[in-house]
């Protein structure tokens, strides 16, 4: 149940915080990774289409699907966190065309509990951008090194080293901000770019890779703890060592179990010394 001590964030909230204390936002896949989210203080929590990397294990966000989305949301809304739940609309649930982009955003809100949807691109996917806002469902921007587009970028590359894409991502900030999306997600991309888009729209910038001068920052939740595999990206900073401390933990217990030190007397299930007795009788003793 949703912390009680702290008052409901919603899509317009995120959007008036521009200027103010920096936006936190975290991804989170399910139940305990929405709690752990909502408990240490978060704005946004996203359920991020890095699912598929760092939850599936695959090796790029384009397999996972509309019905993994919906199911990973549902477990996060369900959890009624303070923070508002971003649903991450993954490849091809809005490329297609302007209806798919409004039912399958509207999925999210209706099957997932989400109340808000995150959609990767600029000027491209205005129309879909539009007509999801047309339906009343707020839409947060994502440009920069969208990693949805990583076949076309060649590789995970950092967007807007040059003056023309520098320029382009600018013209496209300016978009989606006229179009009135309630935040834009700015990844990997140079910290100069990162604060002239910042300065440029009206809409709070919420950054990853993106350098400081950001209205706020997001960062995976496996990454930020260590619960991931392989190595991560230069932007990431990890507060934690998960993937040791849950190793070591599950080696004790293996330890224990070897060496018959689990289960002990308190972890054990007994029955009334009556009925014991009675029972040992009847099969001839244990
Ligand atoms: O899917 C995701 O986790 C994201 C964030 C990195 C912004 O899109």
């Amino acid at each position: 149940m949703r912390d009680q001590t702290r008052d409901k964030i919603t899509a317009p909230k995120v959007r008036a915080a521009k200027g103010g204390p920096k936006l936190k936002m975290i991804t989170a896949y399910d139940a305990p990774s929405a709690r752990v989210a909502d408990r240490a203080g978060a704005d946004v929590i996203l359920v991020g289409d890095s699912l598929a990397n760092v939850v599936l294990g695959r090796e790029t966000t384009l397999t996972v699907t509309m019905d993994d989305m919906v199911h990973h949301t549902r477990a996060v809304s369900g959890t009624k966190p303070a923070a508002l739940v971003v649903g991450d609309m993954p490849w091809l649930s809005y490329h297609v065309s302007v209806e798919d982009a409004v039912r399958n955003a509207g999925r999210f809100v209706q099957e997932g509990g989400a109340e808000s949807v995150k959609l990767e691109g600029g000027r491209k996917r205005l129309p879909m951008i539009q007509a999801v806002l047309d339906a009343e469902i707020p839409v947060m921007g994502h440009l920069g090194l969208t990693p949805q587009s990583v076949n076309a970028m060649g590789g995970y590359r950092v967007q807007g080293k040059q003056l023309a894409a520098a320029r382009a991502l600018i013209e496209d900030a300016r978009a989606l901000d006229a179009a009135g999306v309630f935040s834009i997600v700015l990844e990997g991309v140079p910290d100069v770019l990162a604060e002239l888009i910042t300065k440029e729209v009206s809409a709070p910038t919420i950054g990853i890779g993106a350098g400081a001068k950001v209205d706020g920052q997001v960062l995976v939740f496996h990454d930020l703890l260590g619960f991931g595999e392989g190595q991560v990206a230069k932007f990431v900073r990890q507060y934690a060592d998960l993937n040791t401390v849950a190793t070591e933990a599950v080696k004790r217990w293996f330890h224990d179990v070897e060496t018959g030190g689990f289960p002990s007397d308190e972890e054990t299930y007994h029955m009334p010394e009556e009925v014991t007795r009675a029972l040992l009788r009847d099969v001839g003793g244990v």
